[in-house]
């Protein structure tokens, strides 16, 4: 069944869609901002929760916090909320250090990306993995340097540093003003306005006044003094012959980022960074598919499951499949095909999510994200599609780089582990590997991780979801290739030097190495076999 609707309105509201992620390293504030964008949204209720969520974060080490902190975030992991017309889409990544494969798999589903810098720390680790991400799927960038109510490293210095360690140019929108070290405003070089900082003591609860003023305007040197002014005329000369212009088809091709300053703590240059965000974000574009590009505009429906989490909330267990849609109108209750199986499932109750609350919706438009409740049919990557069987192929795997047999302590549990496990492999939380291509209950399989932390979440997730007891024990090797080829040649590069195969879920075999060396000794030599980074 498709859900038509008038190709007018379905435009419309394409065009006036934005959805994006914040990327960012921990600690530059993407809490704070998120916080004080969902203000300005005019969720002001939802302030609290992302507060709350930031405190059950303080408590990673504890993991009898972990399931509170999967309640909030989960709930908040999609937030929608309008702003000057449009409907803003913002997808929360989770706030852990350690990497993490759900982030990378978020911004697929983004149209656009914020990257939040510290104005002391510039770009950091955790940014410049996220970056890679958006850069080699060509998604703009813009940037907000964080924290400016504070001296940080000298702004030109930090631009260049960020052109010259992510390979982007950048174009300065707002650019900020300090007099005698202490933060006074922003200038936008946009609109010809000054910002002018109002040091508001309820930390930015509440939305800011803005006062505006021009360079020309008296008060302008009266705020800045002589010297003040001058070093910001010649600041914005310098940005003038030396910085790159503004070039929307750059930013587009997420080759040029527009540069925002601003505090998110204090609340301010927030606004007129929201503000110029989404004129200049683009809405959901055509993606990629194996038919072809598919425009959000078509009304066929289409959309691919980006995340899967099941009993997130102890109030409410099920499992839920987050949906990014791309074309077409959506419908509660509609049928699309569920195009790996090759049958029509019916989207039921949908969610959209909102702090705590779970809202169910009526309709949804390309760029937003709908909450499927699933009885286990759905798997991260799954196309739902009324416009043939086709696939969008850019959900990103990763190979894990830690590796660890699972070892029960109550070894009659073996029923529930699998099911756990499998439970946590088509979340995408776990990828499980078997030592023979047939293993069913033969030995406890090996579960892999691409951060450590994600065993921790593992081990707590057996016990208190599946009532299963385990621990982990270690297994040396770490880098692991998928390999194809002729049966023999695998069997034999497999089992030289401590070398272990393992398989899949799907039974697609891999090679674990014993170390780096060891790994590309073999890929350059072994031309017989094809080594993946990911499975194939
Ligand atoms: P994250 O989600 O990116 O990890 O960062 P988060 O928002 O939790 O912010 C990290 C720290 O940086 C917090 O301080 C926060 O208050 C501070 N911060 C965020 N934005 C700004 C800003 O614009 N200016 C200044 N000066 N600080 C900012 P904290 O001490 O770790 O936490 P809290 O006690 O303030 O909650």
């Amino acid at each position: 069944m498709t859900s038509t609707a008038p190709a007018t309105e379905l435009a419309a509201q394409v065009a006036r869609r934005r959805t994006f992620a914040i990327i960012s390293h921990p600690d530059a504030g993407k809490t704070t901002l998120t916080e004080k964008l969902l203000l300005y949204g005019g969720a002001i209720h939802l302030a609290g929760a992302v507060k709350s969520r930031r405190a059950a974060r303080h408590a990673t080490s504890d993991w009898m916090k972990l399931e509170q902190e999967r309640g909030i975030s989960v709930t908040s992991s999609v937030m929608q909320f309008e702003y000057a017309g449009f409907a803003v889409n913002l997808l929360d990544t989770p706030g852990h250090e350690d990497f993490s494969e759900d982030t990378f798999r978020t911004l697929v589903a983004a149209d656009s990306a914020v990257m939040l810098l510290d104005n002391r720390k510039g770009v950091e680790e955790r940014t410049r993995q996220l970056f890679e991400v958006c850069k080699r799927r060509r998604t703009p960038i813009f940037t907000f340097v964080n924290k400016c109510d504070r001296v940080g490293e000298d702004s030109l210095k930090l631009l260049s540093d960020v052109e010259a360690d992510l390979g982007i140019q950048c174009h300065v929108v707002t650019w900020p003003i300090f007099r005698n070290d202490a933060f006074v405003g922003v200038y936008d070089r946009r609109l010809d306005q000054i910002h002018v900082f109002d040091r508001d003591t309820e930390h930015g609860a509440r939305r800011g006044h803005e006062t505006l003023l021009t360079l020309q305007s008296p008060e302008t040197r009266t705020l800045l003094g002589d010297e003040s002014l001058e070093r910001l005329r010649h600041d914005l000369e310098l940005l003038e012959i030396a910085g790159h212009p503004f070039d929307r088809d750059a930013v587009l091709r997420g080759e040029l980022s527009p540069v925002f300053f601003g505090s998110a703590l204090t609340n301010f240059g927030v606004e007129p960074f929201l503000r110029e965000f989404l004129e200049l974000a683009p809405p959901p574009v055509a993606r990629e598919s194996t038919d072809g590009p598919v425009n959000p505009t078509d009304e066929r429906f289409t959309g691919f499951v980006f995340k899967i989490q099941a009993n997130m909330d102890p109030r409410h267990r099920d499992r839920i499949a987050f949906v990014r849609v791309c074309s077409g109108k959506f419908t509660a209750g509609m049928e699309v095909g569920h195009v790996r199986t090759g049958k029509q499932i019916r989207l039921n109750a949908p969610q959209q999510f909102l702090a705590r609350e779970r809202t169910a919706i009526e309709e949804a438009w390309p760029g937003d994200v709908i909450g499927i409740l699933d009885r286990g049919n759905l798997r991260i990557g799954d196309a739902l599609s009324d416009a043939g069987a086709l696939e969008f192929p850019d959900i990103p795997r990763f190979a894990p780089e830690h590796f660890a047999r699972v070892v029960l302590i109550d070894p009659i549990k073996r029923k529930q582990l699998d099911a756990g496990l499998r439970q946590l492999t088509e979340e995408g939380a776990a990828q499980v590997f078997f030592t023979s291509p047939t293993e069913v209950s033969g030995p406890t399989p090996l579960i892999g991780a691409v951060g450590m932390l994600q065993f921790d979440v593992m081990l707590h997730r057996l016990e208190h979801e599946y009532g299963v007891r385990c621990r982990l024990e270690k297994v040396a090797g770490r880098y692991p290739r998928w390999v194809t080829g002729p049966k023999a040649d695998i069997e034999r590069v497999g089992r030289e030097r401590g070398r272990t195969i393992l398989y899949d879920a799907n039974g697609a075999p891999l090679i674990l190495f014993e170390d780096a060396w060891g790994m590309r000794w073999a890929l350059e030599r072994e031309t017989a076999i094809t080594f993946h980074e990911a499975a194939p």
